[in-house]
């Protein structure tokens, strides 16, 4: 997880030991399903900790996350599977490529991963000049630059002030439409050099960097991240077996919201699937921090899928109720 456009060293999994312990309580066997394998960090920590019996379904929409996962992962062998694709698929996925219908853990671990961040030509970082791509699965075909260079002033405004929560969503809209009228913006530099015009000076200075969040919101919309979110947590809730946990790592308050709502919709009601673990979330401490700044922005939430309520047998015809 890296909310940050900055490069940085190799991803180290984010709350890996809290993750874990919360994923895989006890020894013994199980099959988890990693959401968000990436370089396979989380996923070779909930493989020690399941013990030999253990397996893991891997999911990642990156084909380059993938083949980083299939190195460190082999020496598992066939306790692991490796699948491309989108969360928003889960039960599909699962499916086809689980260990049966129900899975024994799901973890999700949100975001850009470093490896992602890391890859200039990958155009996910404003730190670096590089085609503006952002997108996690290079086969799908919207790019940043297709919503920078063709959705209405309207819309950009939207993306920017929803999913960056950026205060100067409108002003850096109205420069983006100038700008792209002039010349189309291609590169990552093209479009800080219209963010850096956009935002006032005196609010440029402190605080993060002012393209951050308007890169954070271009992700998002190239990757719907927030729809397959939002779609994929009741599946994942649906496959836990009794007694399993799903566990959530979110890198921005958006992500974290979601989850937290999902997780608090199945713990209510008269027939509640969940019990939340979590009633805060948990944060990185000094020490994890101190070790990896960017993981300043993580929370991780979990719950346990409660056991189905025992079905009561309908009634026979002419019984009063
Ligand atoms: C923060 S990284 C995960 C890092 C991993 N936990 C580790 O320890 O190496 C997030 C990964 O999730 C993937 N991802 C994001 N959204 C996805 C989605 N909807 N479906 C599948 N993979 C997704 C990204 O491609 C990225 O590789």
């Amino acid at each position: 997880m890296n909310p940050d456009g900055d490069a940085h060293p190799p991803h180290t999994p984010v709350l890996g030991r809290e993750a874990t312990a919360l994923l895989v309580p006890e020894p013994g066997p199980r099959a988890v399903v990693d959401c968000t394998v990436g370089a396979g960090g989380h996923a070779v920590l909930a493989l020690e900790a399941m013990g030999p019996e253990g397996r893991l379904l891997g999911i990642d929409r990156d084909a380059e996350a993938l083949a980083a996962a299939r190195d460190r992962l082999a020496p598992f062998g066939d306790r692991v599977r490796l699948v491309m694709a989108d969360f928003r698929d889960l039960e599909e996925i699962v499916n086809a490529h689980g260990w049966g219908r129900e899975a024994g853990g799901v973890l999700y671990d949100l975001g850009v991963s470093s490896m992602q961040l890391d890859r200039p030509e990958r155009g996910f970082s404003y730190r670096r000049d590089a085609p503006l791509d952002m997108r996690m699965d290079a086969t799908r075909r919207l790019t940043a630059a297709d919503v920078v260079n063709t959705y209405s002033k309207q819309e950009l405004t939207r993306i920017l002030r929803e999913y960056g929560e950026e205060r100067w969503a409108s002003r850096i809209a109205e420069f983006i439409v100038n700008a792209r009228r002039r010349k189309p913006l291609s590169t990552t530099a093209d479009l800080v050099d219209v963010i850096r015009a956009a935002v006032p000076s005196a609010a440029r200075r402190g605080g993060p960097h002012p393209a951050r969040r308007t890169f954070q919101a271009l992700r998002i919309e190239v990757n719907g991240e927030l729809d397959a979110l939002a779609g994929s947590l009741p599946q994942a809730v649906s496959r836990l077996a009794p007694g399993a946990r799903v566990v959530a790592l979110s890198c921005h308050s958006l992500e974290d919201r979601i989850v937290k709502r999902a997780l608090a919709g199945e713990s209510r009601g008269a027939s509640p699937r969940l019990r939340v673990l979590t009633r805060r979330p948990l944060r990185p401490g000094p020490d994890e921090l101190c070790a990896n700044p960017r993981a300043s922005a993580a929370k991780l939430r979990a719950a346990e899928r409660l056991a189905a309520p025992p079905e009561v047998p309908e009634p026979p015809d002419g019984w009063a109720a």
